[in-house]
């Protein structure tokens, strides 16, 4: 079990625990109920009266912590510690700069999660993003050829950070390399719970063919038992505008491409579009014209333009760069929890709170402000101040801020002056004449 103790702030993080054994994938995790007070802010607040306890269950596990008793420490012991689920996140991005791994990254995630089925109630059986991917039997099944790929990649990361859950881990992953190719931010929640055995794995066949006799139909019996939309189909499959597909792999796809034969990464494969590596909506542009025959159209993507039903996205999406990436954050999002049991249950955020604008505060509205007699100072009525406010407001001020000067009008005022003086003048001269 890993238990720290902040030294800088009087803050005690619970986390999960250290492998038992040298099987890190295994480490169960870290549980604490009796401690638990859930503030708004999803972190445990412990009384000092609380402290003896916590002491006395840290001891019994495998780390003594010192803590000032004195101050008032908090705890999370949810399924995931948000402190090293950030700091896995600035690995991740250094991998994918170095490896430009991102799109098997995206294929992890998705084929984790992407096993979930609506209609089982129960945790893990109804599958879903609980981290199960991780386990040989799931990997070998044969839409998840290379996945393995993708795990020996990442593992190291993860071993760094033994209280993050794999089931979060791979959707940090995913997540983290949509914005790293320069697609939207996902507005993504954390707190996912990792299954615990090879025997939790979801059953071979629950991911969607490439080449099914109805494309459309299967897209819709897959996506729909997810509990997934036309929309979320046509948005997420947006997702091949970053990778390859590999004919030893999948079986789809060319050896390589004048697109691929240099990589980056491990040359070889058939992209989807061009730039391969950057995600954007050129996706749905290259499959609608078909026109290089060195870039992949599946059959299954093929269906969305071919299907009416599909096609209305598809085509807004070829149009619409902002429209893509919006219903893609919404879809990925979703995509991500699918079946996830999430600790807290309302699961957390490790993105920063977005700080508020400041906005200016309106002056004190004091009858008399400017007079000489500070006796006169006093607060208007309310009913004066409503009269004074819509006098302001109909000549397209306020009273909170100065009225803005009219300088046209300005201009014509001192001409108006000048033109006045200089006939006053000029009368001045005649009668003295
Ligand atoms: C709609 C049904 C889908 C089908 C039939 C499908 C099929 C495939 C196939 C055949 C490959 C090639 C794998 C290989 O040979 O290495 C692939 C790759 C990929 N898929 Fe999908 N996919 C689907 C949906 C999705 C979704 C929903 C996502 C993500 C949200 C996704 C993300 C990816 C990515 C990023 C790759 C590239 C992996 C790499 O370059 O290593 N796919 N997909």
């Amino acid at each position: 079990m890993a238990a720290s103790c902040s030294s800088s702030s009087t803050a005690i993080r619970l986390l999960s625990p250290l492998p038992q054994s040298s099987d890190t994938s295994r480490s169960p995790t870290f549980r604490h109920r009796p401690l638990r007070q859930r503030s708004r802010a999803s972190s445990v607040v412990l009384t000092s009266s609380f402290v003896p306890k916590f002491r006395a269950t840290i001891s019994f596990h495998q780390r003594q912590i010192k803590c000032n008793a004195s101050k008032v420490p908090s705890v999370t012991n949810f399924a995931s510690d948000p402190e090293q689920l950030k700091k896995a996140r600035e690995d991740i991005k250094e991998l994918i700069k170095r490896t430009h791994c991102n799109p098997i990254l995206i294929r992890l995630g998705w084929h984790d999660a992407g096993t979930y089925d609506k209609n089982i109630e129960e945790w893990p059986t109804r599958g879903g993003a609980n981290g199960s991917l991780r386990y040989d039997i799931e990997l070998k099944h044969k839409a998840n050829a290379g996945l393995d790929k993708a795990l020996s990649l990442v593992s190291p990361i993860k071993e760094k950070y033994p209280g993050i859950s794999w089931a979060d881990f791979f959707q940090l992953a995913s997540a983290t390399a949509i914005e790293e190719a320069g697609g939207p931010k996902i507005p993504m929640k954390y707190g996912r719970v990792q299954t615990e055995g090879p025997e939790n794995c979801p059953p071979e066949g629950n991911l969607p063919d490439a080449g099914p006799p109805s494309p459309a139909e299967h897209l819709r019996n897959v996506f729909y038992r997810m509990g997934l939309s036309d929309k979320d189909i046509v948005a997420l499959s947006g997702a091949h505008t970053l990778g390859r597909s590999r004919p030893e792999r999948s079986g789809w796809g060319k050896p390589e491409t004048k697109y691929t034969k240099d990589g980056p990464g491990t040359p070889g494969g058939q992209s989807w579009t061009v730039q391969w590596l950057k995600f954007d909506n050129s996706y749905f542009k290259d499959i609608k014209e078909k026109r290089d025959e060195d870039l992949l159209v599946l059959p299954t993507d093929a269906a969305l333009f071919d299907d009416p039903g599909f096609k209305v996205y598809a085509e807004k999406y070829a149009e619409d760069q902002d429209a893509f990436f919006k219903d893609y954050a919404e879809s990925h999002a979703k995509l991500s929890e699918l079946g996830a049991k999430f600790d807290p249950p309302e699961g957390f955020s490790i993105d920063e709170p977005r700080k508020p604008t400041p906005q200016a505060v309106p002056e004190k509205f004091v009858a008399a402000k400017y007079s000489s007699d500070e006796s006169s100072r006093s607060e208007l009525s309310d009913t004066m101040k409503a009269k004074i406010r819509a006098e302001y407001l109909a000549l397209g001020g306020s009273p909170d801020q100065a009225l803005k000067s009219n300088y046209f009008l300005n201009i014509m005022l001192v001409i108006g002056a000048l033109a006045l003086l200089a006939s006053l003048v000029m009368n001045q001269d005649n009668y003295g004449l």
